[in-house]
């Protein structure tokens, strides 16, 4: 599979997932918000990971400023993340603007389809092609410890 294809088929589940969120949100589902939450959370978190680590270093050498503008849209999603999750666990999202990420995440996915997957994707060999797949899965699961272990300590 192309990295293209590969990233932006997460970008929709990532997308779909928040949509989730939102709609356990609306039906007054806690159980489910904190639940798909989580998902959605260290799902995001992987991939933003994932292209820091294997694709944004290719296209910084290639255009500065394209790899500088998409790392300043991930400092964005990651502020907003930490935003939204004290909402979540406050149970005081403001739907609208947790709405208002989605069209972020959609101009967000425009962007790299555009500067970074097209260009840099096509640039990896299958090695690290398969590092950077794996990545997407792996990352994934240590923040989701990360974050069981913040809520643990919360708790405790
Ligand atoms: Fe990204
Ligand atoms: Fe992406």
């Amino acid at each position: 599979m192309e990295v293209r294809d590969r990233f932006l088929a997460d970008h929709r589940e990532i997308e779909t997932l928040l949509g989730r969120v939102l709609d356990a949100f609306e039906a007054d589902d806690r159980q489910q918000v904190a639940e798909v939450w989580t998902e959605f959370d260290s799902r995001l978190n992987a991939h933003m990971d994932a292209e820091e680590r294997f694709l944004i270093p290719v296209l910084q050498r290639r255009n500065e400023r394209a790899a500088r503008a998409i790392l300043e849209e991930h400092r964005h999603f990651r502020a907003r993340l930490t935003q939204l999750c004290t909402e979540v666990d406050l149970h005081t999202v403001r739907l609208h603007e947790a709405r208002g990420l989605i069209d972020e995440l959609r101009a967000h996915s425009a962007h790299e389809d555009r500067m970074l997957y097209s260009t840099v994707g096509s640039e990896l060999g299958p090695s690290e092609r398969s590092s950077l797949f794996d990545a997407l899965t792996r990352l994934g699961r240590s923040h989701r410890g990360s974050r069981a272990a913040a809520l643990t300590g919360i708790q405790g």
